[in-house]
């Protein structure tokens, strides 16, 4: 992956902006905008989904750079199927040139690739290439990154009930001992930790079925910018809202 340096947006020094502040562990991110962005200057909406993988790849450097452990991004909901065809077409084919063309470098850049959501609804190519960019960086520990794909929080938490009550009716599980930690190791997000900071650009103020159990206690930040737009300064932005926040899980302050 290129380190994109287009102009105005690798101006500010991200690193030098957050200098001395907590770095949240896990970032999850909303991408929101890219039809706007499109529609604002007279082209395509698919113009702005390209220009949102050009956001995509900047997310994933400027994370690496700041020392952001975890990033998951939004890219496809389960409901962005219900999108005209040809939107669907484009958003997969961007996918799938995406995992083409961008795993290797990745690979090369230590990072290590997991995606949450319906795989099996995405044609047999696109899963068999899911799979085989989470085998090819499995071994990497510089950033995790985490794709949301076909993805919708209640499913994933219904997805999981139904798995807890299969291994009870199976005999394995003690419904007695199921508790938070017992039920998370039912969903999609099993081992990775919470998000601690979630970004939606756009200025929309949502969470769109978006990791509904795992955001208990995450830090909401909505930023004033269309994705394709979104760039080290405002991550660094959000990062530094972020370390202006007390955050108290629910104790009292001191
Ligand atoms: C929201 O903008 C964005 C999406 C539905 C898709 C996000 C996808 C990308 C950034 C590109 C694909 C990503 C990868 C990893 C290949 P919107 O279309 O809802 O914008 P609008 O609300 O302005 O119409």
């Amino acid at each position: 992956m290129a380190i994109v340096a287009a102009g105005a947006q690798v101006e500010a020094d991200p690193a030098g902006a957050v200098a001395g502040t907590v770095v949240p562990r896990h970032v999850a991110i909303i991408m929101d905008g890219n039809g706007r962005w499109a529609a604002a200057k007279g082209l395509p909406r698919v113009a702005g989904h390209r220009a949102g993988v050009q956001a995509v790849r900047r997310a994933i450097e400027t994370a690496a750079e700041l020392g952001v452990q975890w990033l998951t991004l939004y890219a496809f909901s389960s409901e962005n199927w219900r999108r005209p065809l040809s939107e669907v077409m484009d958003l997969t084919g961007l996918l799938r040139h995406f995992l083409k063309s961008e795993i290797a470098e990745l690979k090369a850049e230590g990072v290590r690739l997991r995606f949450i959501g319906d795989r099996a609804r995405f044609e047999r190519d696109i899963q068999f290439d899911l799979g085989a960019a989470e085998r090819d960086t499995a071994g990497n520990t510089r950033l995790n990154l985490v794709i949301a794909l076909s993805y919708g929080a209640r499913a994933e938490i219904a997805s999981a009930a139904r798995a807890v009550a299969e291994a009870v009716r199976a005999g394995t599980l003690d419904p007695a001992e199921i508790d938070e930690a017992r039920f998370e190791a039912f969903l999609s997000t099993q081992g990775i930790p919470d998000p601690d900071l979630i970004i939606r650009t756009s200025g929309e103020q949502r969470l769109s079925n978006f990791l509904l159990w795992q955001c208990a206690y995450a830090e909401l930040v909505f930023l004033d910018v269309l994705w394709p737009d979104f760039g080290p300064a405002q991550f660094a932005d959000a990062l530094a809202e972020f370390a202006r926040r007390e955050r108290r899980f629910g104790a009292r302050p001191g």
